[in-house]
């Protein structure tokens, strides 16, 4: 199975290069714009918010002023980075395909962590989670770097900076599809490290990330029993964070998926069903 399990040395080892690879600054704008519609759930005032693949805690460092956060993550290394810059947030270690709290959270936030889920059945195993964890009248916001229908190859390159320690890090990537008909692509990192005494070290490593078409994600959500939202674009001016025809703050996520859960429904739809 291709996640981060076990497999990425950038969730394990490398972790603690993450702030540097990925600084928290770069997710000012995009937090901005998601904590717009995390607090859009129609039927409840959103207080509590469980993060699915937290990750470092970037985007939630930029989420805690606002709500009252659980991080969950499958890499006991990654948690570790995120108690340091968000202590005040619960952390949790698990898979987001099968944890169980066993209580539920007024929204659900399942950010790039999505990319690590690479086959429909995991996918559907991510979204049953978040139904689960999402109190009727909730929301589900799931924001995949790639989807199917609007893949292109892309080469690119980031980080910077430098710790209190002295390290440095950069990276570039190139992610591309070596197989259209399947369900995910591949990104090839290399990244760049520089201790604090100077020593280089070049890491590459090949992530299989998820991309799966618009119609894989509408049909899921249904299935798991969500109503699944259609979000426009900033630029409509459409409502936002409970105001009326006010455009959403921050920047949009290029790919973003909203699922209400019915203030009605009892379970699962697909918890019911019986086995294939
Ligand atoms: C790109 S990082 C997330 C970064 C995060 N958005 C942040 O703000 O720092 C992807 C994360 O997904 C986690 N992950 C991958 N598969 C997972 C799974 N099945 N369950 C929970 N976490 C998972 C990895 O351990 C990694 O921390």
């Amino acid at each position: 199975m291709a996640t981060a399990e076990g497999e990425y040395r950038l969730y394990r080892e490398l972790a603690s290069w993450w702030p540097l690879i990925s600084p928290p600054e770069e997710y000012t704008e995009e937090a901005a714009y998601l904590a717009a519609v995390l607090g859009s759930a129609a039927a409840v005032p959103v207080r509590e918010v469980l993060d699915l693949g937290s990750g470092g805690g970037h985007v939630a460092a930029h989420l805690k002023d606002k709500f009252t956060l659980t991080l969950v993550d499958i890499s006991a290394d990654m948690l570790a980075v995120s108690r340091q810059l968000n202590p005040e947030s619960a952390h949790r270690q698990g898979d987001m395909r099968t944890l169980r709290l066993n209580r539920t959270f007024d929204a659900v936030l399942v950010h790039d962590a999505i990319d690590y889920i690479t086959t429909q059945a995991d996918l559907r195993a991510v979204i049953e989670t978040a139904f689960e964890h999402c109190r009727p009248g909730g929301i589900a916001v799931f924001v995949p770097d790639y989807v199917k229908d609007t893949f292109a190859e892309l080469a690119g390159a980031g980080g910077g900076g430098t710790d209190t320690a002295g390290r440095q890090a950069t990276f570039r990537e190139r992610t591309w599809d070596p197989e259209p008909a399947d369900d995910w692509v591949q990104a090839e990192y290399e990244f760049i490290l520089r201790a604090a005494d100077g020593t280089v070290e070049v890491i590459r490593e090949t992530h299989r990330l998820g991309a799966f078409s618009h119609a894989v994600w509408a049909e899921l959500l249904a299935d798991a029993g969500f109503e699944a939202e259609r979000d426009a674009p900033p630029e409509a001016g459409r409502a936002a964070g409970g105001g009326k025809d006010q455009p959403r703050p921050g920047h949009r996520p290029d790919n973003l998926f909203v699922g209400h859960r019915p203030r009605s429904q009892g379970v699962s739809r697909s918890a019911t069903r019986p086995e294939a």
